[in-house]
């Protein structure tokens, strides 16, 4: 049981509240980039995790990285309610239940505004907000019957915020609503002593990221940041850490911005 569900009168140390063995969680879009980041340290502390990804390909190379006991890939969609009840069912079969949710399978394709094509909008609120929604109702329906609480995590945005760039009004409108959906379902998940909370990266180096831009870009956004480069994977995983282990007991409903100050400096034009 999480100790978000009770108080105890004896305080526990860092090393207790952090220690996760033999709890189970799903990491969507674990991969690579920053899901693979998340499923790293949720194996340190203990973890078993499942890496559910659309890429069979990467999701297996990563699992490759632990042993087979510990770690395993499973292929899905997450905008497809059928694969998110799959994935779901697939990590209770391999670990006997789940504790842990990490929605971080998203995509960022840019455009302007006056130029994105509807259909690239439709498929970011799919994969980003509908995937969310069917993937969080697959797993709170499992952790209710279950009853020893849980974590629900997502991987959201700056651009829940504010715009950090231009190009990703579509983008951005997905994360809004990500926000706009966890409030409801941190209510209405609390009874059941499952918490449901979002860590929002700026700008973080990896494969989805430094795929789209050339180095001069980075370099200038490093260059913007107060604390003078983008995050890495693992500082966005050390809050979902925080989250997802009883560090994070007493928050419910609100978002963990990481973005080195970014959000401070307004739109980058
Ligand atoms: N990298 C950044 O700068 C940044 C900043 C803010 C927020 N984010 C968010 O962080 C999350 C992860 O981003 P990243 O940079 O690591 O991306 P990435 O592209 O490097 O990795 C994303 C992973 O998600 C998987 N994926 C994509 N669509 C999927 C789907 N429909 N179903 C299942 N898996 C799917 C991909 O195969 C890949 O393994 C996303 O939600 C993104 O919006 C990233």
């Amino acid at each position: 049981m999480f100790c978000g569900m009770s108080h105890s009168s004896v305080t526990p140390s860092v090393a207790e509240l952090t220690d996760l063995t033999g709890k189970v969680a799903l990491v969507t879009g674990g991969a690579q980039g920053i899901g693979l980041g998340i499923v790293r340290r949720l194996h340190e502390v203990g973890a078993n995790v499942v890496i559910a990804d659309i890429n069979k390909e990467t999701a297996e190379q990563a699992a490759a990285e632990f042993t087979a006991d510990r770690v395993k890939a499973v292929v899905g969609d997450v905008s497809n309610a059928d694969d998110a009840a799959a994935i779901v069912r697939a990590t209770v079969e391999a670990f006997g239940g789940l504790d842990i949710l990490v929605n971080n399978a998203g995509i960022f394709p840019g455009a302007a505004f006056v130029d994105v094509d509807p259909e690239v909008a439709r498929r970011t609120f799919e994969v980003n907000l509908l995937g969310v929604l069917v993937v969080s109702q697959a797993a709170a329906r499992q952790l209710v019957e279950q009853g020893r609480g849980g974590r629900i995590i997502t991987v959201n945005s700056v651009e829940s915020v504010n715009p950090s760039v231009l190009g990703l009004g579509h983008y951005s409108a997905s994360k809004h609503g990500v926000h706009g959906l966890i409030k409801t379902m941190a209510l209405e998940l609390a009874p059941h002593g499952i918490t449901v909370n979002n860590v929002c990266p700026g700008g973080t180096l990896t494969p989805g990221l430094t795929g789209l831009l050339d180095d001069d870009t980075i370099a200038a956004i490093a260059a913007q940041n107060p604390l003078g480069r983008l995050a890495e994977a693992d500082d966005i995983a050390r809050a979902a850490l925080f989250l997802a282990s009883d560090l994070g007991s007493y928050l419910t409903g609100t978002q963990i911005v990481v973005d080195g100050g970014r959000t401070l400096r307004g739109a980058m034009y």
